[in-house]
This record gives C-alpha cells, structure tokens and sequence, in this order.
C-alpha cells in the first residue's frame, strides 16, 4: 500500500453540536469526521454546515485526518454540503465521505465536483479525497466498480446500521454476533469490501458499534474486523478511541518482529549475506512472501507511531 493516512479511530462528530466539534478536538482519535447525514436533524443541517466550515477553519486538529460526512445522493442535501464545507474550509480538510454509495456513477459525481470546486478556488487539483460508505446490497454488489471509480478514493468503509436494514437482517444489535447463526454474519459483507479496497491499494474501515458504554463488546467487534485486515473502525464515543487505537494497532512483539524479518531479508539477500531467498530466522524459515506480510504489520506499526525494541546482528558481526 502506498502512504495511507491513520484511520485506526474514526471519531463521528454530529456537525449541529458545537461544543462536540470543540470537544473532539482534544481526543486521540486518529480521524474525525464531522456529519452532515444521519446524526444530524433535517432541520439542523443548514446550521451545520456552518459549523464544520467554523471548526475546521478555527480549531485545533493538528495530525488528525479531517473528514466531512455529507447526505447520500438519494436526498436532495448532497450538492449544497459539499459546495459549502469544500469552499469554506476546502484546504481544512482531508476527505469527503459518500454514504449509503450504491454505484460507481455516484463517486465519479463527487469527484467531478470537487475538481470544479478545487478549480474555481485555486486550490490544489485532486488534493481531496473520497471515502465510499457501503451501506445496502446494491452498494456491495457494485463494490468493485465503486473503489476503482475514482483515483481520490482512499477508503471503503461498511455502514452496519443501514446495511443491516437494508438486507432485513434479523437483529437490532449492531456488529454483535446472533446465537441463532453459526458464524459471523457480517464476514461475507466484511471481507468483500476488504477485497475491493485492497484491489486498489485503499484502507478497509469497519463502523460503528452502537453499545457505546459496551467497550468489551466494542473490543470483540473490532478484533473480528481487524484480525481480517482491517485498517480502523470508527467510534462514537470517548470510551471507543483507546479501544480502536490498540486493536488495529500491532502488538510489540509482532511489530518487533516484523522489522527483525524486515532487516534480516534485506541482509540475506544481499551480497554479503550471501544472496539467499530463502533462510531460517531463529526457528522459522523466511522468504519473499514472509517479507510482505512483514512489511504490513511494520507498516501499521509505523503508522501508528511506534518504536521497535530489539535490533538485527548479522550473524558474523
Ligand atoms: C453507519 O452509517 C451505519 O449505517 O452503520
Ligand atoms: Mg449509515
């Protein structure tokens, strides 16, 4: 993957509260999104707007990914959010997100009127970046289409709630596992979107979870999700952030590890390590394929922040 922007928390922030705009500014979540759609009111959002393009001209977001979550394109809110919070705070602000995008026609619509956008205030041409939410059947069955549609796109991420709704799911508890099912019942859901996103070189993000003072409940879903491949998970709360920042981060010991196989490849294959392609590393035999999966972890790690704890010593040095 190429260089991927931190998106282990995604916090939500309803765009029509100002004192949580303000508040989100202090919290350790790698991203915020600021909504425009489903926790804002009908009648709220023309106030929102207004206060995303004051928060983001006026806080303090340094190092966070700064999104902005505008309505589907169903309703008729999608062209005034955009044009609005992309000419007020446009060089704010890291990505637009698309909800409940159903085809690839809808992304391409985004990014066509980003250029315009970009265009007519001098900024930057293609700076801004998509990230598609897959929220109903017709959105993961086009999946595939909606990642390659547009070269902004930088994250695929699954809607639960709406998703569940969408398919008549059979439960009202969002992202938790249901005794009357033997498995996972979101793993086809989840690992399709994985597929696509990774198809082109994009982040896979999982939603929400609504329990929101279940932090073990939080915990589990998102180990599922991240135990797949997943790059982050959004949270709605304070209480998730921590969470969300450890699950989807390494643990030491992998990470360490990583960078050790990392260093040794590089070394081994060598000249002076003797041009091999395949060696043993303490117990475990190493080749190309072990340096790819190395480089994942290592670059999560990497991306979260961490220092590795141990060194390679090439063996006669
Ligand atoms: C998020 O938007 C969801 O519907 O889960
Ligand atoms: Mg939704």
């Amino acid at each position: 993957m190429g260089s991927v922007r931190p998106r282990r928390s995604c916090l939500s922030v309803p765009g029509s509260s100002v004192k949580m705009l303000d508040k989100a500014q202090g919290l350790p979540a790698d991203m915020v999104f600021m909504d425009l759609e489903d926790a804002v009111a009908p009648l709220a959002k023309p106030d929102a707007r207004k206060n995303i393009v004051a928060a983001l001209n006026d806080g303090g977001w340094s190092g966070k990914t700064m999104v902005v979550r505008v309505n589907d394109l169903t309703t008729s809110w999608t062209y005034r959010d955009v044009i609005e919070v992309v000419e007020g705070a446009g060089t704010r602000l890291d990505c637009v997100m698309l909800p409940k995008v159903q085809s690839a026609e809808q992304v391409v619509w985004l990014d066509l009127l980003l250029t315009q956008i970009e265009k007519t205030l001098g900024f930057e041409v293609g700076r801004i970046g998509i990230e598609a939410q897959i929220e109903n059947a017709r959105g993961l069955v086009n999946v595939d289409a909606i990642a390659a549609a547009s070269p902004r796109t930088e994250t695929i991420i699954f809607g639960p709630a709406d998703f569940m709704a969408s398919i008549n799911m059979k439960s009202l508890q969002v992202g938790a596992l249901n005794p009357d099912y033997p498995g996972d019942p979101y793993h086809y859901i989840l690992m399709r979107i994985l597929m696509a996103a990774r198809m082109h070189d994009q982040q896979a993000i999982d939603g929400p979870f609504l329990a929101i003072r279940d932090v073990d409940g939080y915990r589990e879903v998102a180990k599922r999700s991240a135990a797949l491949g997943y790059d982050g998970k959004w949270v709605l709360h304070p209480g998730q952030i921590e969470v969300a920042n450890e699950v989807y981060s390494p643990s030491q010991s992998d990470f360490d590890h990583a960078e050790l196989i990392l260093d040794a490849y590089e070394y081994y294959t060598s000249e002076a390590g003797g041009k091999l392609g395949a060696v043993m590393l303490g117990d475990e035999m190493i080749d190309e394929a072990s340096r790819k999966m190395a480089l994942v972890i290592a670059g999560k790690g990497r991306a979260a922040g961490m220092a590795r704890t141990t060194t390679f010593t090439p063996p006669d040095a």
